[in-house]
Formats: C-alpha cells, sequence, structure tokens
C-alpha cells in the first residue's frame, strides 16, 4: 500500500522522483526505489541488505527493537506454550488456526508422505561415512527434484500443496537417515502411529535388534524446539530459497538452496559452532580469555550464538529455550549440567560487558538449543539438520507465497562494478 512519498532529487541533473513509501500493517515502512533506475539512471546500493526489503509477506513479523516474534501475528511465546509443531506448520502454511477436522487431515495427510522412494535411500551410499549431514540433506533434498515429477508445476496450487506437505513429510526421514549413514546403522522407516516429533525420534535412535521407546518429554521438548525455528520471515536462508524459486526451478531445488545456505555459521550452523565453543572455553574460568577474543577485531573468532541482524535487544526464542533447559535438563537429571552453567556465566558476562552492551548483542536461538539437543542425546552434527527440519515449514510457506504472487518476477540484483575498464586481447608470447 501506497499513500505518501519521498522526493529523490539527483545531484547532477536535477531531475526528481517521486519514491512512494510502502507501509505494511506493522513495522517499519519502506521506499519503493523500483522506479529509480528509469527515471534517474541509477541504482542503490546495499549490500548485505542492511535496508532492503525484499517483498511484501504475510507470514511471519519481527521486531527486533522489542523482542517480538509473530506467525500469522500470534506471539511465538503461546504457540510454544500452547499449540504442537504440525499445529503450527498448519498456521503458517495457510495462514490461519487449523480447526480440530482441518488439522486432522493435514496431520494424517503428512503422516502419510514421510516414506522414501527406495531408489532415493540408495542415494546415501553415494556418500562417505564422514559426510556431513548437513551435506547429505542438501544433496538428497536436491535429489526429490529427480522424483514427483507429477507435483511440480508451480501454476497449479494443488501441486504447491503436496510439494508443501511432502518436503515437512520427508525432511525428518532424510535427517535421520543421513545420521544413521554416518555412523553405519540400518535406516529406520518411519512409524505412521507415532506422532512427528516420536517418529523422528524413532527414526534417529531405534535400531532393529531392540525395542525402543519414544521419551515423551524428549518429543515434547523437540516439538518447542521445531515450533521456535519454523520460521524467521527473510533470513538469509529463506531469501536464498525465494531467488531460487523466483526463476521458476523446481521446488525441492529451491528448498535445497536453502538448506545450503542454513548450514553456514552466521546462519544455522551456529547452534553446532556453539557448542564447539562452549567444548573449547571449557572451563568459566576461561571466558574472559575468550572474550577478549571476541572483542579483537584482528582475531576471526566469534562469540557464536551471540548477535542477531534484526534483534537489537533480546531474541524471544533464546529466551524461551533457556527456560526451557531448566526443566528438560531436571528431567534429566543432568541440573549441574556443566555446558549450562558455562552457557549461562558466559552469558551473563559478556551482558555486562561493554563491547557486546554498546552494539546490543544477546544470544540468539542458537546459543542454548544445543543444550538441549545434547540432553536429548542429539549429537552434534546434527544440530543443524534439526534447524532444517523445522525451518522447511517456512521455506515451503514462503516459496508458495511468492509463487501466488501476481507481481512475482525473478530476482536479480545489480552490482556497482569495479572491475577493469575496457582492454585489448594481448597473445600469450607478448605478455
Ligand atoms: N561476537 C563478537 N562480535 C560480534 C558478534 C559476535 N557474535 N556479532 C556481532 N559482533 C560485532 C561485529 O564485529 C560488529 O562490530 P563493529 O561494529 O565494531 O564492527 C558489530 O557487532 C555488528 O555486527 P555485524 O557483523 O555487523 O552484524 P550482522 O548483522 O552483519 O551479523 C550475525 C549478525 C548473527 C551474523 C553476527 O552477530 C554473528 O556472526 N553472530 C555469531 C553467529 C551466530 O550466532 N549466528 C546465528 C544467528 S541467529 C540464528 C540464525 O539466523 O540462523
Amino acid at each position: 500500500m501506497a499513500n505518501k512519498a519521498f522526493t529523490l532529487t539527483h545531484p547532477d541533473t536535477g531531475q526528481t522522483s517521486e519514491l512512494p513509501l510502502v507501509t505494511g500493517t506493522l513495522g517499519t515502512p519502506a521506499i519503493d526505489v523500483r522506479g529509480i533506475n528509469k527515471d534517474q539512471g541509477i541504482f542503490t546500493f546495499d549490500p548485505a541488505f542492511t535496508s532492503t526489503c525484499s517483498c511484501e509477506s504475510a507470514i511471519t513479523y519481527i521486531d527486533g527493537e522489542n523482542g517480538v516474534l509473530m506467525y500469522r501475528g500470534y506471539p511465538v511465546d503461546q504457540l510454544a506454550e500452547k499449540s504442537s509443531f504440525l499445529e503450527v506448520a498448519y498456521l503458517i502454511l495457510y495462514g490461519e488456526l487449523p480447526t480440530p477436522a482441518q488439522l486432522d487431515e493435514f496431520v494424517e495427510a503428512i503422516t502419510q508422505h514421510t516414506m522414501l522412494n527406495e531408489s532415493l535411500i540408495k542415494f546415501f551410499d553415494g556418500f562417505h561415512y564422514d559426510a556431513h549431514p548437513m551435506a547429505m540433506l542438501t544433496g538428497i533434498v536436491g535429489s526429490l527434484s529427480a522424483f514427483y515429477h507429477d507435483t511440480t508445476d508451480i501454476n497449479n496450487p494443488q501441486h504447491r500443496e503436496i510439494f508443501a506437505r511432502r518436503m515437512i513429510a520427508k525432511i525428518p526421514t532424510i535427517a535421520a537417515a543421513a545420521y544413521k549413514h554416518s555412523i553405519g546403522q540400518p535406516k529406520i522407516y518411519p512409524s505412521n502411529d507415532l506422532d512427528y516429533c516420536s517418529n523422528f525420534l524413532r527414526m534417529l535412535f531405534a535400531v532393529p535388534a531392540e525395542r525402543y521407546e519414544v521419551d515423551p518429554v524428549a518429543a515434547k521438548a523437540l516439538d518447542v524446539l521445531f515450533i521456535l525455528h519454523a520460521d524467521h520471515e527473510q533470513n538469509a536462508s529463506t531469501s536464498t530459497v525465494r531467488l531460487a524459486g523466483s526463476t521458476g526451478c523446481n521446488p525441492y531445488a529451491a528448498i535445497s538452496t536453502g538448506i545450503a545456505a542454513l548450514w553456514g555459521p552466521a546462519h544455522g550452523g551456529a547452534n553446532e559452532a556453539v557448542l564447539n565453543m562452549l567444548g573449547e572455553i571449557g572451563d568459566v574460568s576461561n571466558v574472559p580469555r575468550f572474550l577478549e577474543k571476541a572483542k579483537d577485531k584482528n582475531d576471526p573468532f566469534r562469540l557464536m550464538g551471540f548477535g542477531h541482524r534484526v534483534y537489537k535487544n533480546f531474541d524471544p526464542r533464546a529466551t524461551i529455550i533457556r527456560g526451557y533447559c531448566h526443566q528438560v535438563l531436571e528431567h534429566y537429571n543432568m541440573q549441574n549440567n556443566q555446558l549450562f552453567e558455562l552457557a549461562l556465566e558466559l552469558e551473563r558476562i559478556a551482558l555486562e560487558d561493554d563491547y557486546f552492551k554498546e552494539r546490543k548483542l544477546y544470544p540468539n536461538v542458537d546459543f542454548y538449543s544445543g543444550i538441549i539437543y545434547q540432553a536429548l542425546g542429539i549429537p552434534v552434527n546434527m544440530f543443524t539438520p534439526m534447524f532444517a527440519i523445522a525451518r522447511t515449514v517456512g521455506w515451503a510457506a514462503h516459496w508458495t507465497e511468492m509463487q501466488q504472487d501476481p507481481g512475482m518476477r525473478i530476482g536479480r540484483p545489480r552490482q556497482v562494478y569495479t572491475g577493469q575498464t575496457q582492454r585489448e586481447y594481448v597473445p600469450a608470447d607478448q605478455r
């Protein structure tokens, strides 16, 4: 919606352009600069998109100054307390909380799509045992585009819906199979009498030789973590999915680009990096030394799990997860968990430090999630795949929203060229 406008005057030509102000239902308005290249022959320059909105979206709202996160208008803390991951998935995909009948139908559909094509399972054998599960996840999800040709007409709403449901259903099966491959155990088929998180835990931990009982506390903890990770508006991986999807590419291939982007330590890979960092710090007495390293601009070390592009007060997800850590650790009689103690102390000392205060650097979602994963017995290299399972909901929802947008065009940033000006080719014997 545009009503007000900025006026931009070219400093050389004096030519003016009216730049409409675009306002949403909440949050910071944006200047619509789409016309300025045509009007003024210039581009805007915003590497890393610190001031750029790439789309309109009705899915998730973040108020970074006040630590607010809402999916479709519902605060994430209410959803974490009262809802379930698949109900939240429905909300994110369809925009409204489901009726009981709608939820039943959705859960049933997800449950019926959990198996993988047998040929796809064989793909895992092409990976070395020491391949990172995120590498396998990226490859196998990309390979889904070689299957399911029947439902990849991106202009067909039914096809889009089946894609989203199938993706959400299969990603836990793929992640668990990647883990099983890495430890040389047989892959466990999904069990459709279990709920989403219980089924995933069973596929991850069960072995054919033994009975496996899912711990309901573990399943509930996972469900809450998945809710908190389900979407986060235009973050790097979601923007990657949107950019890939804007070309009209196969939707499964678009999701695999998101998984690749998520893996980076500045994004979802931070949860694994936090645990490795806490291990490296080892003891509370070493915290000051590592804080000095994090502040030293000549040292590449950063405090992993700290800082966020959008949250400049606190990350509401981190607050909920920190609270949940106490409950989970108590359940497993791990109240004196050394890593949790260390993380709490690290947070306390960092938040008293001027460097972190001035830059508004607070613990983010990845700072405490690994403590819970570890208490559940989930290995460190599976932390980022856990994030990917949950975020698949957001990626599928954003991809779908984009495909439904009548104004959708291929995403294509421009550049300020800083290379050589034109020169003549020099034959090899004259160089
Ligand atoms: N440790 C030390 N210094 C930091 C940190 C950190 N974790 N994060 C930011 N800074 C400093 C940074 O050096 C800069 O200082 P100065 O102004 O003196 O140059 C200032 O704070 C602003 O940081 P920035 O790098 O310009 O901020 P950004 O918005 O580009 O980056 C971030 C955000 C999350 C990538 C960054 O804070 C970071 O690398 N954090 C550690 C990795 C991490 O935890 N990532 C997970 C993010 S949340 C989950 C997700 O998105 O997947």
